[in-house]
């Protein structure tokens, strides 16, 4: 059997991507409940998570597969000092894949080195969030009939979201133009601005957007992190400069749908949820078939 970790969206090429999307679409359509029967998956989560670890162990049930593992390390034996790789390599033996989140850049690959069965990476720090950007991009194909083309908007916290920083990286071969708002502090990392570059990607930054958003097929609305700041004064000035109304989106496109990874706190604001532009609840549904999709190819179950 094929055995392969997804720990940054780069591991996989663009027709590896292309190919996971339609088999979260095969998911979607044609659920197949038997394909993950007799297979255990460990979701081993070392920060919290409500869609990421709920979507994992929703798509491994709705397969015919078992969960194990732990939301909070405090309860494992991490508490009593065991180090990563001893973890990693004792749940190796007790099942056929690992899903792991973990707060320190750079974890999931480590992980991936040491494990003796696939890795997914469910989130390292404010690094790469790999199966996030797989739903992103089944939710934008489901919304806009393509990849190709998109203008893309992405508004917040640039810097610290992993989200935004696997996205670019998928959405580059697809001819994008992206716009990046946020506050000089949170912009997006040089490493991604120059890969964009290295790809000849369009790109933009911009402090505010209001007078630009009419152009977006996509607004990415993310949040402004504040477990990442080492300076709270930081995160005070920063975290409600862009928030989303819905009187804002009289002037946009009919097709244009706003994403957002959730959760959220202040930056859309509840009177958008109703707007048929508001697509995050069931971008965060869509994560149920990208997961399933993504758990099949790993276990080579899907080709
Ligand atoms: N989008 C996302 O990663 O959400 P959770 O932190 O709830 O898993």
């Amino acid at each position: 059997m094929e055995r392969k970790s997804l720990i940054s969206i780069t591991d996989f090429s663009t027709e590896e991507i292309v190919r996971i999307l339609e088999i979260a679409n095969e998911f979607e359509n044609n659920p197949q409940p038997h394909l993950l029967d007799g297979k255990v998956v460990a979701t081993l989560f070392f920060e919290p998570s409500t869609r990421t670890r709920l979507s994992f162990e929703s798509a491994i049930n709705r397969m015919g597969g078992r969960v194990i593992g732990f939301s909070d390390p405090n309860i494992s034996s991490v508490s009593k000092g065991e180090t990563l790789k001893d973890t990693i390599r004792i749940v190796s033996n007790y099942c056929d894949l690992i899903v792991m989140r973990h707060p320190l850049e750079g974890s999931s690959r480590y992980a991936s080195e040491v494990a003796t069965v696939p890795v997914i990476n469910a989130g390292d720090g404010a690094n790469q969030h790999p199966t996030q950007t797989l739903l992103d991009m089944y939710s934008i194909k489901k919304t806009q009939g393509r990849l190709d083309n998109i203008n893309i908007f992405m508004v917040g916290d640039l810097k610290y979201g992993r989200t935004v920083h696997s996205l670019v990286q998928a959405m580059s071969p697809f001819n994008p133009t992206f716009n990046f708002i946020s506050h000089p502090k949170l912009r997006m990392p040089q490493e991604y601005l120059d890969f964009l570059d290295e790809k000849k990607v369009k790109y933009y930054e911009h402090e505010q957007f209001t007078n630009i958003i009419s152009e977006a097929d996509i607004i990415y609305m993310t949040r402004v992190q504040r477990e990442r700041f080492q300076d709270l004064m930081e995160y005070e000035k920063t975290k409600d400069l862009y928030i989303l109304h819905n009187a804002m989106l009289e002037n946009t496109k009919p097709t244009m749908k706003i994403l957002h990874p959730l959760p959220r706190v202040n930056e859309i604001s509840q009177d958008v949820d109703p707007n048929p532009k508001a697509y995050y609840f069931e971008q965060a549904l869509n994560g149920v078939f990208a997961r399933q999709a993504v758990i099949s190819y790993v276990l080579g179950l899907k080709k």
